[in-house]
């Protein structure tokens, strides 16, 4: 691609273009970068660029004919591509249009400065006009140097592997989930395990939650138009419940946090392995009727003795090792789970209202079911001994 820009202070743009993914590419020949000196093309004797602006107004104006004499000497017609006057007043330049750029064999940037360009000059060789974004810059160059630098990114070979583009933050309709890089830990800050157990369908799915988590926190709008299966809808229709129920357990004075749902999923079966004994598993299984809510079958596993009786100290040192967390509750309808950082808000008042619930609070050693069946009880306590 060749991309030509008219500008009165070329310095401005040669180191970034020097530099980096954007200098390899060039010097690989994947990318031509011309500047274009508009003061060359000036007829006044005294090279001046620019003059008062008619109507009064502060700050001076880029004068047409350096412009316009630039161009028709430099990207004459036809122009196979597009002429793009960078402009606070412009169409706001996103992934999309990048998109659509990098597939032109050429772009010519005008970068205005001052008080900006003559209009004559923009109807005379400008096809449209691109902002990097609503606040003002005193130049052009530097959206310039943006606009190259995210088109660049987008032809083939520019970046090491091609698969580098791919998955980038509204490449694909979402923001990117977040990246790690050696050590798996840093002062004590840890790398999320998925990432570190090679499983690939488990780094997908981990890496999926979490764009659809950024993008539903940081840019909802994108959701409207970004490709979603019907597994990422269903995953989006529980991060926010979640964000509705920390809202609510909120407004009633507890500190919460939602766990990842991939933790959630996992949350009934690492109970269930924590406190029931190996050796009664399977005969816990059967008789807790695997099929029913995992409620249900927790409930049931308390109520027929096969977790009451091991439920000691080990029991709860591996299922906070598992879990790595204290106080839990654990909403399976939704199939939510959250850190409760003070168990002593979680009131009977605020629990009342949930239909089905279980508290897991190994501070106390106790499990609190609320069943799907009301005359369970509203509550179940397994003591330890
Ligand atoms: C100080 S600005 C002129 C602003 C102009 N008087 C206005 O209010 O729209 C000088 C030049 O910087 C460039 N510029 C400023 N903000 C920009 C933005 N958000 N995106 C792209 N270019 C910008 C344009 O080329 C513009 O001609």
């Amino acid at each position: 691609m060749k991309i030509k820009v008219f500008t009165l202070f070329p310095d401005m743009l040669r180191p970034t273009l020097n530099a980096s993914i954007l200098g390899r590419a060039i010097a690989a020949g994947l990318l031509e970068v011309e500047l274009v000196n508009i003061r060359d093309y000036t007829q006044d004797k005294h090279r001046r660029t620019d003059d008062y602006p008619f109507g009064g107004g502060a700050g001076m104006v880029m004068s047409a004919q350096p412009i316009v004499d630039a161009f028709a000497a430099r990207c004459p017609d036809p122009f196979c591509g597009r002429r793009i006057y960078l402009s606070p007043r412009g169409r706001r330049l996103d992934q999309g249009i990048v998109e659509e750029l990098a597939r032109e064999e050429e772009l010519a940037l005008l970068c205005g400065h001052y008080e900006g360009v003559d209009q004559r000059a923009l109807d005379a060789v400008i096809d449209e006009e691109l902002s990097i974004g609503d606040y003002v810059l005193t130049g052009g160059e530097l959206g310039a140097l943006v606009l190259i630098d995210a088109v660049s990114r987008l032809i083939p070979g520019v970046l090491g592997s091609e698969d580098s583009s791919e998955d980038e933050s509204f490449t694909t309709g979402l923001l990117e989930y977040p990246q790690y890089t050696r050590p798996a830990d840093f002062r004590g800050m840890t790398v999320p395990e998925p990432l570190l157990g090679g499983n690939h369908a488990d780094i997908t799915a981990w890496r999926r939650e979490q764009s659809l988590s950024a993008t539903l926190d940081r840019r909802p709008e994108l959701l409207d138009t970004a490709p979603l299966t019907d597994g990422d809808r269903a995953m989006l229709a529980r991060l926010k419940r979640a964000r509705t129920v920390s809202a609510q357990l909120g407004q009633c004075g507890v500190d919460c946090a939602c766990r990842e749902l991939r933790l959630a999923d996992l949350w009934p079966k690492q109970w269930f392995s924590a406190f029931v004994p190996e050796a009664r598993r399977k005969e816990a299984k059967k008789q807790c009727f695997p099929g029913r809510r995992h409620v249900g079958w927790l409930w049931q596993a308390f109520s027929m003795g096969f977790a009451q009786a091991e439920s000691g100290d080990a029991a709860w040192e591996m299922w906070r090792a598992e879990l790595g967390s204290d106080c839990c509750l654990y909403l399976p309808d939704d199939g939510l789970l959250f850190d409760i950082r003070d168990a002593s808000a979680l009131t009977r008042k605020v629990l009342e209202p949930m239909k089905h619930y279980i508290l897991a609070d190994p501070a106390l050693s106790r499990t609190y079911v609320r069943p799907n069946k009301p005359d369970f009880g509203p509550y179940f306590a397994a003591a330890r001994s």
